[in-house]
């Protein structure tokens, strides 16, 4: 593949596109434009160059952890670019819309668990529970994490039920489950996800049973009731501030699969762990960012409306292949928009190593990324 050997393209400010850009970026943040809090060299340069000739572009993360609105209030503090939501796509934003769940119980695992919560309520969702909360009521749920009451105890709610295996009407329900980030005790979450996984009908403190035999569990998990699994983010790994890459949210994953195989023989017994994960690589985050992409450049040359082409191509600029490559290479966009995959070396992506998933270009870093592209559009 095509490894722009990491030179310096023109030091000052590239061509100014001669046509109406039909192009547009995508950036993804941890690793692009961000090492955690820290900005990256060129991100703001690149930003800003595009914001200068009127260049469309978003901000695509399998982060998230707090409100699309606060994490682009810092973002563009960090970066001192202005940036809104409508450029905005992170992890969990697509959860917005499903509103089947709105008016009914979820829990919501991962992440600053207080904050997590607040994004679900924004969203619309009424009635939120977090494993804090149910370790705070009955906090032989999990007898590791004792050391950590004093923590949940700062934000934990009641909740809305109580856990009671003999009155399983009046019970806690749960009907979805939804990890909005990384979690930060992976084993309260994967014991309280366990326990709805395999409860009857997602009512806690039961244990999912066949034909009303509660000796025999069911073999049939995840067929007696219990509800969905949804996972925000797949990264087993994302850079941090750390030099080397660190587990992500699909670390998670990974550990829980472990524990349900153990549990139930998992694929093997013909009984896989069933979730639905978006996030990039995944064809319906790549679809919602485009939609809001596509709304974004409208909105952004709303005076050339008249006679603004049609988008034609989006370099997405990522480090990890896993994602950001893989996802930008198998997209497929219902508006036939090409999307060019381009790999920078300043975050998962090792440069002089060959990537499971190949780049259409691979650059140094994301000022790097944008001369090659505005090069090539000329
Ligand atoms: O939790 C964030 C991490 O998974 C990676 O985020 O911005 O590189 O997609 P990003
Ligand atoms: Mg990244």
């Amino acid at each position: 593949w095509h490894r722009m050997q990491p030179r310096r393209f023109l030091q000052s400010a590239p061509p100014r596109p001669s046509r109406r850009p039909e192009f547009a970026f995508a950036f993804d943040i941890d690793g692009v434009l961000v090492r955690s809090s820290d900005p990256l060299p060129r991100a703001q340069k690149a930003l800003r160059y595009l914001q200068s000739q009127r260049i469309p572009f978003i901000l695509l993360t399998n982060g998230g952890g707090k409100h699309e609105s606060e994490r682009v209030d810092d973002l563009s503090k960090k970066l001192e670019v202005p940036l809104d939501t409508s450029m905005f796509v992170q992890s969990h934003t697509p959860f917005a819309d499903l509103d089947e769940y709105k008016n009914r119980t979820i829990m919501v695992v991962g992440g600053d668990e207080d904050k997590c919560r607040r994004v679900a309520e924004r969203y619309g969702f009424k009635t939120v529970v977090t494993p804090g909360d149910i370790l705070m009521a009955y906090p032989d749920v999990w007898p590791f994490s004792q050391q950590l009451l004093p923590y949940y105890k700062t934000f934990s709610r009641p909740l809305p039920a109580p856990i009671d295996p003999t009155s399983p009407s009046t019970s806690l329900k749960i009907d979805a489950i939804f990890v909005y980030n990384d979690p930060r005790d992976w084993g309260l979450d994967t014991q309280v996800i366990k326990d709805v996984l395999l409860s009857h009908k997602g009512i806690m403190g039961t244990l999912s049973h066949k034909n009303g035999d509660a000796s025999r569990p069911n073999k049939g998990y995840q067929q007696d009731g219990q509800p969905p699994l949804y996972f925000s983010n797949p990264d087993l790994l994302w850079a941090a501030k750390y030099h080397l890459p660190r587990l992500g949210q699909g670390g998670f994953r990974e550990a829980l699969e472990g524990v349900w195989a153990a549990l139930t023989g998992g694929s093997k017994a013909g009984v896989s762990l069933q979730k639905i994960v978006i996030g990039k690589p995944h064809q319906p985050t790549y679809e919602f960012a485009e939609k809001r992409l596509l709304a974004h450049r409208k909105q952004l040359l709303a005076q050339q409306a008249a006679n603004l082409e049609p988008l034609k191509r989006v370099y997405m600029v990522g480090d990890n292949p896993e994602s950001d490559i893989l996802g930008g290479n198998s997209y497929k966009s219902p508006h036939g928009i090409d999307w060019i995959s381009v790999l920078v070396g300043t975050g998962v992506h090792v440069a002089g190593t060959t990537p499971n998933h190949i780049p259409r270009m691979e650059v140094g870093d994301v000022w790097d990324a944008v001369q090659w592209a505005v090069e090539r559009e000329e």
